[in-house]
């Protein structure tokens, strides 16, 4: 990650942060995201459960949701860590919806980083759907 202001191991570390806050009373999965803008912003976010299951928002996207409402659009890298029981150690890739919304904002050099290493957009979801 070429982001002198942040590593990667710091965004990791806000991602946990944000996992700590997570709603996730129905499944016990944690989950926290740490974006980061190109300008070195960090916006976090963590997944928000509904007992209307359907209505749970994944932490992925409550950061870049949080990102855009704020007039913040150009990511350069998230960081994701979750898990059962606040174990958040295992890797937790994003889900394709995640995978989704990133691919419209972000292009697929677009850093994801998970307790296993750093991945790109493009690794994780390679044919991605373009209006
Ligand atoms: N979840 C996320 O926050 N991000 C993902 O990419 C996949 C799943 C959340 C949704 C739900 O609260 C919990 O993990 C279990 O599915």
């Amino acid at each position: 990650m070429s982001n002198e202001k942040i590593n990667a191991a710091e965004l990791l570390q806000k991602a946990g942060e944000a996992a700590r806050k997570a709603y996730c009373k129905y499944s016990r999965f944690s989950v926290g995201a740490a974006l980061l803008t190109e300008d070195g912003k960090v916006y976090t976010g963590c997944n928000i459960e509904n007992g209307s299951y359907s209505l749970t928002v994944c932490a992925e996207r409550t950061a870049i949701f949080k990102a855009v409402s704020e007039g913040d659009t150009r990511f350069a890298a998230i960081a994701i860590v979750g898990g059962a029981d606040n174990d958040l150690t295992r890797p937790c890739s994003p889900c394709g919806a995640c995978l989704q919304v990133m691919s419209e904002f972000c292009s697929g050099e677009f850093e994801i980083i998970l307790t296993d290493g750093t991945h790109t957009l493009d690794e994780l979801m390679p044919k991605r759907f373009e209006l």
